[in-house]
């Protein structure tokens, strides 16, 4: 196999692009195969992606306005959600790359505050990018995997 590209660049997506690499990256080893959510709907919801030179996507993630649960005063909060590389450029800065795009628009409009429910494997990934852990660990009844929020304050 070619070596993978070292050229890629952020993009907006429609949800329904997101689908497949969810698939491929996210629903592998799961019991669950669910790619479509009615959170990426919501008002307010955007997905950003990740194509490298030849348009393919390599990296999708969501973001849609929802408050923390965890938090115990209501914030300008969103909820990251269905974070993906493909797995030939992981560890290649495409997941950093669609978290910087994204939280510059979260600033942008004024977000305080981005969440997310991280799978207990990518933490390391989350805490590299500054987000804190935040309380006891548990287990995502349809992934079956653990899972700890995690949540970085934009202000
Ligand atoms: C987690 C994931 C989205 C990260 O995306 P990525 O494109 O591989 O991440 P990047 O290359 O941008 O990594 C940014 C930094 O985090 C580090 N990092 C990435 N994944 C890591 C992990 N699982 N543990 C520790 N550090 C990690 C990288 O080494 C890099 O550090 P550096 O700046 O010192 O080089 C990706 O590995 C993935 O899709 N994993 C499988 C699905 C998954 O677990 N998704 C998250 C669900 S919550």
């Amino acid at each position: 196999m070619d070596e993978p590209t070292t050229s890629w660049t952020v993009v907006e997506l429609a949800p329904a692009d997101t689908h497949a690499l969810r698939l491929e990256v996210l629903r592998a080893d799961t019991p669950t195969k669910q790619v479509d959510y009615p959170e990426d709907v919501t008002p307010g919801a955007f997905h950003l992606g990740v194509r490298d030179q030849d348009g393919r996507l390599i990296g999708t993630s969501s973001w849609h306005p929802r408050s923390a649960a965890h938090r115990d005063r209501p914030l300008e909060a969103f909820q990251l959600r269905q974070m993906a590389t493909r797995h030939e450029y992981q560890g290649r800065g495409v997941g950093a790359a669609m978290i910087a795009v994204g939280i510059d628009r979260l600033r942008y409009d004024g977000a305080t505050l981005v969440w997310a429910n991280a799978r207990d494997a990518a933490l390391g990934f989350y805490r590299r990018l500054g987000f804190a852990v935040v309380g006891d660990g548990f287990i995502d009844q349809a992934t079956q995997l653990p899972h700890h929020v995690v949540e970085l304050t934009l202000l």
